[in-house]
């Protein structure tokens, strides 16, 4: 049995999408640096793609962040379990993220975040499952919304594992 239950975005819509936002973002931000804001694990994959494409001078920092433990539902707990290693006061900040579900994870950085005085702090996310939200957060830049399954593939992960597959898709979940 397959563990892909059905391809739901290809390697080749990402990557042209990818370079899409970047090129939005670039021109958002003519004439400053961006810090790009990943939140690890899972915005990986975006980040070095998205900012491969992106031409004002970028810098990076990460942030570690859990919600989700091993389930596949969010349980509204949320834990920094790495901090930044650079101060943001002051910086463009643009939170990389891979998919925002209920919101609860991001609601809670931005506050933390927010709280150290970045010059502007801005959501760009890989995907967005509308449906789930329970708290309203301001989006920026999304690539894909996306229905109310569980995705993997492409930064996202089920018990660690896909995050390598270069497509997002709906995991089988007899497999
Ligand atoms: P939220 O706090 O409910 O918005 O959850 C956000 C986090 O849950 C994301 O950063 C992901 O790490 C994880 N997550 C939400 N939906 C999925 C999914 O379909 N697959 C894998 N991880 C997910
Ligand atoms: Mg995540």
């Amino acid at each position: 049995m397959d563990v892909v239950q059905r391809v739901l975005i290809s390697e080749e819509k990402i990557q042209t999408r990818v370079t899409e936002l970047a090129r939005q973002i670039s021109q958002d931000y003519q004439g400053e640096t961006i810090c790009l804001l990943c939140i690890l694990k899972g915005g990986l994959m975006f980040l070095t793609d998205l900012a491969k494409r992106i031409e004002v001078p970028v810098t990076f920092d990460f942030i570690g962040i859990s919600s989700y433990g091993h389930a596949t539902q969010s349980s509204g707990v949320v834990r920094i379990t790495k901090d930044l290693e650079e101060s943001i006061e002051g910086k463009h900040i643009i939170i990389v993220e891979d998919i925002i579900d209920s919101g609860l994870t991001l609601s809670y950085l931005i506050k933390n975040l927010e709280s150290r005085n970045p010059a502007s702090l801005r959501i760009c996310t890989l995907l967005d499952k509308t449906v789930n939200r329970t708290v309203n957060i301001p989006v920026d830049y999304v690539g894909f919304p996306v229905p109310n399954e569980f995705l993997v593939g492409y930064g996202l992960d089920y018990q660690e594992l896909y995050r390598n597959i270069p497509y997002i898709f709906v995991l089988n979940p007899d497999y």
